[in-house]
């Protein structure tokens, strides 16, 4: 490891080998679940943002996108539970399929609140999937009905995951070093 932003990387959690691999087992299961369906993938910005362009491409099934960006966490590390609509979709998902592709579940509040928002305006079926999951940090009762890996309560960044907006453009999932948010 030597550029700037690798030298707060603790270790390497999921490698791009490991990422490209799970996300096309997750493709095939989507488009089999969703065979002679049209499913619309909202992402929730901005964590997922390459998740949802490599998961997107992973399936062999016409879907549309959309985006949605909700407020979470600022620069510290723990969800505040107040979460607000930013950014809300372009589309209307009334009567759709739709799935919310998002990068972590982590204490639950966010994806909560979000279910509450979505399934008031009717779709046809509303699944999760999300690319990582911290089951023991959950405070709201929420499932993922698609996991992409099961994760230790380790703070991370990468493949879209941010430290106060940094470390999205790191193409593998690492571990920060605490020194980084203990210190700011
Ligand atoms: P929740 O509301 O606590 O479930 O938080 C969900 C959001 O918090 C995610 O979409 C991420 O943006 C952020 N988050 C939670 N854990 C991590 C992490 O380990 N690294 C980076 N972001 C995280
Ligand atoms: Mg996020």
């Amino acid at each position: 490891m030597s550029n700037i932003m690798e030298k707060n990387i603790d270790h390497v959690l999921l490698s791009e080998e490991e990422l490209r691999d799970r996300i096309r087992v997750m493709g095939d299961q989507i488009s089999a679940d969703y065979a002679g369906k049209e499913p619309m993938l909202v992402s929730v910005l901005r964590g997922s943002y390459i998740f949802m362009a490599d998961l997107t491409r992973a399936l062999s099934i016409p879907c549309t996108v959309d985006f949605m960006a909700v407020s979470s966490y600022g620069s510290g590390t723990t969800s505040s539970g107040q979460v607000n609509i930013i950014k809300d979709l372009s589309d209307s998902i009334e009567g759709k399929d739709v799935i919310v592709v998002e990068d972590i579940l982590d204490s639950g509040n966010t994806l909560h609140y979000l279910f509450q928002v979505l399934q008031a305006r009717h779709p046809a079926s509303l699944r999760l999937c999300t690319l990582l999951d911290k089951p023991s940090r959950r405070v709201k009762p929420i499932k993922a009905d698609y996991v992409g890996f099961t994760v230790p309560d380790k703070f991370v960044v990468g493949y879209g995951l941010d430290y106060d907006e940094r470390y999205r453009n790191l193409p593998y999932i690492g571990v920060l070093k605490p020194q980084v948010y203990q210190n700011s």
